[in-house]
């Protein structure tokens, strides 16, 4: 659980995505349109958040309920991730970034998988701030896949602590603040575990049209509330 004080800057933001398609669709261009100018404002949030200071982000880039989207979407979609990744190892030099991804590896294409695994490598020391990437990535799989590994040890009994070490990352903290784009106020099986006591923050602006500006309004709404965990 985060001990983060009220009126602190959170150290780790989740974010849900949403909305791409609907800005495509108001100005009439095909869907893929819209996810490039959301990959557009996956860095300017990347920039964003470590302008200020957060230590964690992960973005919910594809859920393990996307692959019944139509196919075209779907190769669209992966050849994005791939110049994305390309694109972030190389400024990850730079900006001193550490990739991470959380999520299944089956069915990614092999071509993600080894971006995936270079990006991750070639990042594993740096100091600044994790993208997490959720990947092909369902928290009742990472439950599942948690609860699979302690019956693999053996383990008959267990605590949220045991669980908790077997989660995609166990060293992530939870969430303090749980941003979902686009009007939407779900959490689509997004982080339930480590949801247990984030804040949630839901804006009408669709995802590509999210800014830094966006971002900080998010972090304020955060600094103002009160975080009890339980208590009075
Ligand atoms: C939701 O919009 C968004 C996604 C399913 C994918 C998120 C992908 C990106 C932001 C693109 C690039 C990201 C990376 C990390 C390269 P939607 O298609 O569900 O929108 P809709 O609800 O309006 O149809």
């Amino acid at each position: 659980m985060s001990e983060n004080l009220p009126n602190s800057t959170p150290r780790h933001v989740a974010i849900i995505m949403d909305g791409n398609g609907r800005w495509a669709k108001e100005r009439l261009l095909p869907r893929q349109a819209g996810h490039n100018a959301g990959a557009k404002a996956v860095e300017r949030t990347l920039q964003a958040a470590q302008k200020a200071g957060v230590e964690f982000l992960t973005l919910y880039a594809f859920s393990t309920e996307n692959w019944i989207r139509p196919q075209e979407e779907i190769d669209g979609l992966m050849k994005l991730l791939e110049q994305t990744l390309d694109k972030y190892t190389k400024e990850a030099e730079k900006n001193n970034f550490r990739l991470w991804v959380s999520g299944e590896r089956e069915p990614l294409p092999a071509r993600v998988l080894e971006k995936i695994d270079y990006a991750v490598n070639a990042t594993a020391e740096n100091t600044g701030l994790t993208l997490n990437l959720a990947l092909n990535y369902g928290a009742r799989q990472e439950i599942t896949h948690a609860v699979n590994a302690l019956i693999a040890e053996g383990k008959t009994s267990v605590t949220p602590e045991d669980l908790q070490k077997h989660l995609y990352h166990s060293a992530l903290p939870d969430p303090e603040l749980i941003i979902r784009t686009s009007g939407e106020e779900r959490l689509s099986n997004f982080l339930l575990w480590q949801a247990a006591y984030s804040e949630f923050y839901f804006t009408p602006v669709l995802w590509p049209d999210f800014t830094e500006a966006e971002f900080n309004k998010a972090l304020d709404a955060y600094r103002a509330r009160t975080r009890r965990f339980g208590g009075l």
